[in-house]
């Protein structure tokens, strides 16, 4: 079922959000390492956006952040000083413009309705300088009950994204956090 944005920003006014692993997943805080620190990055549909606020505190100075529910924001805001108002971008993650070098995928993909994949990628693709990435989790399985959260299978992601992107890795994570050990697909992948 596709779900509004009110909707969503109820569930952070009533700090009802259990996808929220209240940390940076390990195996993000290992693409976040390896990156320089004036990389633009995007983070569609971030929540509290615990990887923004590890970037902000290591350094970055072109992070973003999208969602459209506003309370989700109330976060980030308590927990760094110095987050440029600028880089929080409230709205929908389909509208918007801009140039990054890198989007950074956490629970966003399954979050949208399984019908707006292709519209996904598209907007990753506009949104991307040349040469520009894509990478986070993605879930590796299909889930028993109507999502969100929506999962899918390496093979439904290859041939989606295959057409609009070089698929540089997508393999079981390693390190991920207990509850999602065994079904989280790390993935690298670069603008056509
Ligand atoms: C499952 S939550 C994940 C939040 C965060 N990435 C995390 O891991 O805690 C999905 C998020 O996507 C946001 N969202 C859903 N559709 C969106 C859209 N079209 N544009 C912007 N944000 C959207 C929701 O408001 C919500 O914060």
């Amino acid at each position: 079922m596709e779900r509004t944005a009110e909707y969503w920003n109820s569930r952070y006014q009533e700090n009802n959000i259990p996808w929220d692993i209240c940390q940076v997943s390990p195996a993000i805080k290992k693409i976040i390492e390896g990156l320089d620190k004036n990389t633009s990055v995007l983070v569609p549909g971030a929540g509290h956006a615990h990887e923004a606020i590890y970037m902000h505190r290591a350094g970055f100075k072109n992070v973003f952040v999208c969602d459209w529910a506003e309370a989700s924001f109330r976060y980030i805001r308590e927990k760094t000083e110095g987050f440029p108002e600028s880089h929080l971008l409230c709205g929908d993650f389909f509208l918007l413009e801009g140039a990054y070098d890198l989007i950074l995928e956490q629970t966003f993909f399954c979050a949208i309705d399984p019908s707006k994949r292709t519209d996904y990628l598209l907007t990753a693709k506009r949104l991307l300088k040349d040469g520009g990435m894509v990478a986070g989790l993605l879930f590796a399985s299909h889930f028993p009950k109507q999502g969100p959260p929506f999962g899918g299978t390496k093979e439904e992601y290859l041939d989606l994204f295959k057409p609009h992107f070089d698929i540089l890795s997508m393999e079981l994570a390693q390190n991920s956090i207990s509850p999602r050990l065994g079904n989280e697909l790390l993935f690298k992948m670069k603008k056509k």
